[in-house]
């Protein structure tokens, strides 16, 4: 689609484009570190956790576990509810897996080698950005703009976070 009369410029302006909708990108997600300092175990109620949690299309949860006991897989509801492979749709083994959530829909996650039965298994919902919401002239905007910002704030914080501790795991 680019002209091929476009000036030399054009480009350095694509490569800054492309950063800032990354910077932007950046500063929209939360890590959602599944069980807190509980991590990725057996006998929790991660019910209870994902209650606790608000999701948005853009945030990473993220599994902290023992490599090689315990893994992580994406499944349907079926099998989150039967605890079997039903739906399988990823899994992950590195002990700090870091999963994107791009949708707005549910998801669930399983252990995939036997304590799934033993309460390893999460499932949350999803929600779509709202990006109009501090703009909108509806009393009680001042609130959700400050709530939006300090989100953004605690989430690119949280992404930057998330991308140390992936370079940190390949070295
Ligand atoms: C987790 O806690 C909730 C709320 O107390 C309860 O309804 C649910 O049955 C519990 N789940 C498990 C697996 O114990
Ligand atoms: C849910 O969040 C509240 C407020 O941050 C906290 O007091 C409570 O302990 C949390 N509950 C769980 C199960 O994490
Ligand atoms: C799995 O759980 C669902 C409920 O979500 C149930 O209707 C179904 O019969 C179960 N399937 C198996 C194979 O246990
Ligand atoms: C989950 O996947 C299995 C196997 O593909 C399928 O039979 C089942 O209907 C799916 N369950 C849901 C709730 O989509
Ligand atoms: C786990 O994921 C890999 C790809 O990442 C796939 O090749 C493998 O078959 C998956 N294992 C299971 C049991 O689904
Ligand atoms: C944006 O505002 C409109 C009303 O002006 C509303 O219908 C819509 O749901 C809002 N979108 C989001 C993502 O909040």
């Amino acid at each position: 689609m680019r002209s091929p009369t476009a000036p030399p410029a054009m480009p350095w302006l694509l490569v800054l484009a492309v950063l800032a909708g990354f910077a932007v990108d950046l500063s929209a997600a939360t890590d959602h570190i599944v069980g807190a300092n509980h991590g990725w175990n057996p006998n929790i109620n991660y019910s209870l956790w994902s209650g606790n949690q608000t999701f948005y299309v853009g945030d990473l949860i993220s599994f902290r576990y023992q490599k090689g006991t315990h893994n992580v897989f994406e499944v349907n509801e079926t099998g989150y509810d039967n605890c079997t492979m039903a739906g399988v749709a990823g899994n992950w083994t590195s002990g700090k897996d870091f999963i994107p959530l791009p949708e707005a829909r549910r998801y669930y996650f399983i252990c995939g080698n036997g304590f799934c039965l033993q309460g390893m298994k999460v499932a949350i919902t999803v929600h779509p950005l709202q990006h109009n919401a501090s703009s909108k002239g509806s009393g009680n905007t001042g609130a959700q703009g400050e709530t939006s910002a300090a989100a953004l704030t605690r989430r690119s914080f949280a992404w930057l976070g998330a991308l140390a501790a992936a370079v940190a795991a390949f070295c």
